[in-house]
């Protein structure tokens, strides 16, 4: 356990941002299925009012249109590919999932790949697609899930390893097209969520001791969100959930009614991360640990996670900060550091 946290409270090192910072200038990311902007100015999503979002927000996007953002092969090289670079950047304070494809926000398990792979190559894929979802959950700066549109199956358990959802809703046809609607549906497939098996390469003993062995999939982050009877509900029937069904339930922080550019969750993600922005990162990032390791433990082993992580955050000089700020009557600036 004391290992496990070790590694998750790693802080990260200064390092050579990514080279595509924001959008407009990446054009050679204009092919890829997964693209990473980074947030700095005017409005990139193309609102009608410009807001100047501070840096320090950064975006993957999900495109893939043909098949609806399916989990297929090369999107999840993408998205690990980009996951792994992004984990190591302090200026990452706040990581949105969105979609660039209109009505759907991610379409869950590429069915037509998975049809064509055999029973082995079934395993490997699902193994990878387990460690795309925990690299998410581990994701050291808070994460927030943009639902416009379908959320399905593997969809809702990518937004399920998010730290925040947030959904677009609406009723009649008009909202209809990108209104946000989310379920894991994959008994209705013949297939149970499917990000949640055991790392079946390592003995018993230590896949339970594993970082990531309490952070499995859609069986497992259902039931943390939700309560088991409702999860086991959901996942017997394979129902589907409106936006606001979804809030009402608890499974997405704000469920915001759908905009003419159907991307309305979008935009409140937005308005949610530069919330978060301001405040201390390292003091935030470890608050994400503390809540993700202690709820997992009995509360007595959570309170020894979270004097952890509180120490973690005393020779910081944003603590400092924070202090000297309220003395002196000011905002806080801090650096994370
Ligand atoms: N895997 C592979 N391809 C998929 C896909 C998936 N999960 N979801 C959609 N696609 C493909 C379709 O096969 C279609 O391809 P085609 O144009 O070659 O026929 C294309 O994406 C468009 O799909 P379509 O169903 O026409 O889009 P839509 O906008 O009308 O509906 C969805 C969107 C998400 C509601 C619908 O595509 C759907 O239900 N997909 C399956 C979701 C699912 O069951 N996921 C797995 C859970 S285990």
């Amino acid at each position: 356990m004391l290992r496990a946290l070790t590694s998750a409270l790693r802080l990260p090192s200064p390092r050579r941002p990514l080279e595509a910072r924001g959008c407009a200038a990446n054009l050679a990311a204009a092919n890829r299925e997964i693209q990473v902007c980074a947030l700095a100015g005017p409005d990139q999503a193309g609102s009608p009012k410009a807001v100047l979002s501070p840096a320090g927000i950064t975006e993957i996007l999900m495109n893939r249109p043909s098949a609806r953002n399916a989990l297929g092969n090369v999107f999840v090289s993408e998205l690990l590919e980009a996951l792994a670079q992004l984990r190591e950047d302090r200026q990452v304070r706040v990581l949105i999932f969105r979609s660039g494809v209109k009505g759907v926000f991610c379409a869950g398990a590429d069915l037509k790949e998975r049809e064509q792979m055999s029973e082995a190559e079934v395993g490997v894929f699902v193994q990878r697609l387990r460690g795309l979802m925990n690299e998410i959950a581990a994701f050291p700066a808070p994460t927030i899930a943009a639902m416009d549109g379908f959320a399905l199956g593997g969809g809702l358990e990518l937004a399920l390893a998010c730290d925040l959802r947030v959904a677009g809703t609406g009723h009649g046809e008009r909202w209809a097209a990108s209104s946000a609607v989310m379920g894991l549906t994959e008994t209705t497939r013949g297939l149970l969520p499917g990000a949640a098996w055991a790392f079946s390469g390592l003995p018993l003993p230590m896949q339970i001791h594993h970082p990531y062995s309490i952070l499995a999939g859609g069986t497992q982050r259902l039931p943390r969100c939700l309560g088991v009877a409702l999860a086991k509900e959901l996942i017997f029937t394979g129902r589907r959930l409106s936006g606001a069904q979804a809030q009402a339930l608890g499974l997405v922080n704000h469920a915001v009614a759908q905009n003419e550019e159907g991307n309305a969750a979008y935009h409140r993600a937005r308005a949610l991360a530069q919330e978060i922005l301001p405040q201390a990162p390292i003091a935030v990032r470890l608050g994400k640990v503390a809540i993700d390791r202690g709820t997992e433990v009995d509360i007595a082993s959570g309170m020894a996670i979270e004097g952890i992580c509180y120490a973690q955050n005393i020779p910081t000089r944003d603590r400092l900060e924070g202090m000297a700020a309220f003395r002196e009557k000011r905002p806080p600036r801090f650096v994370g550091e």
